[in-house]
């Protein structure tokens, strides 16, 4: 079992979120699976990182990359087994790395046992399990609802001569989530995976769980203009973030509390506005409701200073923060900010205060890698074309090293790998100053200063492109700055002190004077004087 007893060991952990799928193959079918991950677990533990999340596992006719899934126990086969699970849980555990599974209680797969007998007819032990409707009054839809993914959100269904809900695909019908049944059957579902010792989960649309009993039709968006998808011009208040959609998120929270040392964290909709509402209030929700404000920002210092002000200021007191750039759902932010600031960025992300998360290949930088028309295999790209809401150029697979198929592989991967062959691993492990080994270094260097991790954050007033600020913790007091131009700039830190590490990984631990000329596209960690730890020589080995 990982070191720490700390109940809330996710304050200090670095989350880094794995698509198995694209992550390592071991049985040469072009598709990442347990085996491969298991592999490379060293990899893992020599980045650093503290917690693993895993995307959906589970048996799945995968439509929506196994977020459609038909046994929420079982093991895709496509993956390995369930014994191969139980050895990768134990070779995380004993290397001290955790596991959260993605739980997605929404919805299921349309070969689900349990829709395939809710569906059967109107009369079953399961009928109530989804979201039954009669036709609307022209014989149609019971309503304006629609799918995320195009088209009305509901499917007509023979033998019952109803409609069904879909929020998502017409292969993924929602759980009806005001059916006590269905609490059970997902709490059991949860304990079964406690029980053999994850870490947690990461809840999915755990915004939508409930939809309005009275089936309103939503307004239609004022803002809706013929750029925008069609399901974003309507306004969603009738199927989205109802306030009853927190007690499910309360019911789940209180099966997990039922094991101690469990995260839940969870994607959720809304902004600022939206984030409280999703930690706890009365009783507790999510541990983490996933922030996304630094993908969703201009990439500036003042956007930044401001986007990241309005996230500190919205979460309720002893709420703890968190920030996630990439996942399989986001444009890879390299390809939106650059290279270069992508470098700033992993210094923003492992010095701010909050849970880091981040997704496999952001750590070396990779860039959105085209998929052709002909093989996508995102039903996204594929239902509402045009808007570029595919996701598959995020989705395909590491590249290890400079083999065929980047070592990913030793078969035909299972979407192409058009990005840059040199983006990989090994390069990057064998290169000193690399994206890579930024990484490495600045998740040692927040190991080694707890002040990183959990000191106090205190803005420094963004200005001459340079976003600023301070942590404390104790005696010890560190400046960051962040040049997010593509040109020098001069940076008053106010302070005395040494410079940690720069995002160039040139220069030794040195110390610095109160005015810093900062490089182009560079981010510094200064340590103040006097704060405690500041012999340079000292500092030098979070390299290690
Ligand atoms: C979540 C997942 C996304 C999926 C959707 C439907 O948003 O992150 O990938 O398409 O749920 O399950």
């Amino acid at each position: 079992m990982a070191s720490s007893d700390d109940e809330e060991w996710w304050r200090r952990a670095v989350i880094y979120e794995i698509a198995l799928i694209s992550f390592q193959d071991s049985n040469g079918d072009g598709k990442g699976d347990l085996a491969g991950l298991l592999r490379r677990v060293d990899y893992l533990k020599w980045l650093g990182i503290d917690a693993v999340w895993l995307t959906p596992i589970y048996r799945s006719p995968r439509r929506d990359f196994g977020y459609d899934i038909s046994d929420f126990c079982a093991i895709d086969p496509a993956f390995g087994t369930m014994e191969d699970f139980d050895q990768l849980l134990g070779t995380l555990h004993d290397a001290g790395l955790r596991l959260i599974l993605d739980l997605v209680p929404n919805h299921t797969s349309d070969e689900h046992p349990w829709f395939r007998e809710s569906s059967a007819s109107r009369s079953n032990d399961k009928s109530d399990w989804y979201l039954w409707a009669e036709p609307g009054g022209d014989g149609g839809p019971p309503n304006n609802w629609l799918s995320r993914f195009g088209g009305s959100a509901w499917e007509w269904s023979e033998s019952r001569q109803q409609y069904y809900y879909h929020s998502f695909l017409r292969e993924q019908p929602d759980l009806n989530w005001r059916n006590s049944a269905v609490q059970a059957a997902m709490s059991t579902v949860m304990r079964f995976w406690l029980t053999k010792g994850v870490d947690g989960f990461r809840m999915d649309a755990s915004a939508v769980l409930i939809k309005d009993a009275m089936l309103r039709d939503n307004p239609p968006n004022p803002d809706a203009n013929d750029k925008m998808p069609p399901p974003q011009r309507f306004t969603p208040v009738f199927t989205d973030d109802r306030p009853e959609a927190m007690e499910c998120i309360e019911l789940m929270r209180k099966v997990l509390d039922e094991f101690p040392r469990r995260l839940l964290c969870g994607e959720v909709q809304g902004k600022a506005d939206r984030i409280g509402h999703f930690y706890e209030a009365e009783r507790p929700r999510l541990h983490l409701p996933l922030n996304f404000a630094l993908l969703d920002a201009q990439w500036n210092a003042l956007s930044l200073q401001a986007a990241i002000d309005t996230y500190f200021k919205a979460l309720p007191d002893h709420a703890w923060p968190d920030w996630v750039i990439g996942g399989h759902d986001k444009q890879r932010v390299a390809s939106r900010i650059g290279a270069a600031q992508a470098r700033v960025l992993a210094m923003l992300l492992m010095t701010i205060r909050g849970t880091p998360f981040f997704y496999m290949g952001d750590e070396l930088g990779k860039p959105r890698a085209p998929v052709p028309r002909e093989r996508v295999d995102d039903p996204f790209e594929r239902l509402v074309p045009g808007f570029g809401l595919g996701r598959d150029p995020e989705r395909t697979p590491m590249r290890w090293d400079d083999g065929e198929a980047g070592g990913f592989t030793a078969g035909a991967p299972w979407l192409p790998m058009l990005d840059d062959p040199s983006c990989n691993m090994l390069r990057q492990q064998n290169e000193p100053r690399s994206m890579l080994q930024l990484y490495r270094q600045l998740i040692a260097l927040r190991r080694r200063y707890p002040c990183l991790a959990e000191g106090e954050y205190e803005p420094v007033r963004a200005r001459n492109g340079i976003l600023a600020y301070r942590r404390s913790l104790g005696e010890t007091r560190m400046l960051i700055g962040l040049n997010t131009a593509d040109e020098p700039r001069r940076w008053n830190c106010g302070v005395r002190g040494s410079r940690l590490i720069s995002t160039y990984l040139d220069r030794p631990a040195e110390p610095v004077d109160p005015s810093i000329l900062l490089r182009a596209n560079e981010g510094v960690v200064v340590l103040q004087a006097d704060g405690r730890e500041t012999d340079p020589s000292d500092v030098a080995n979070v390299r290690g």
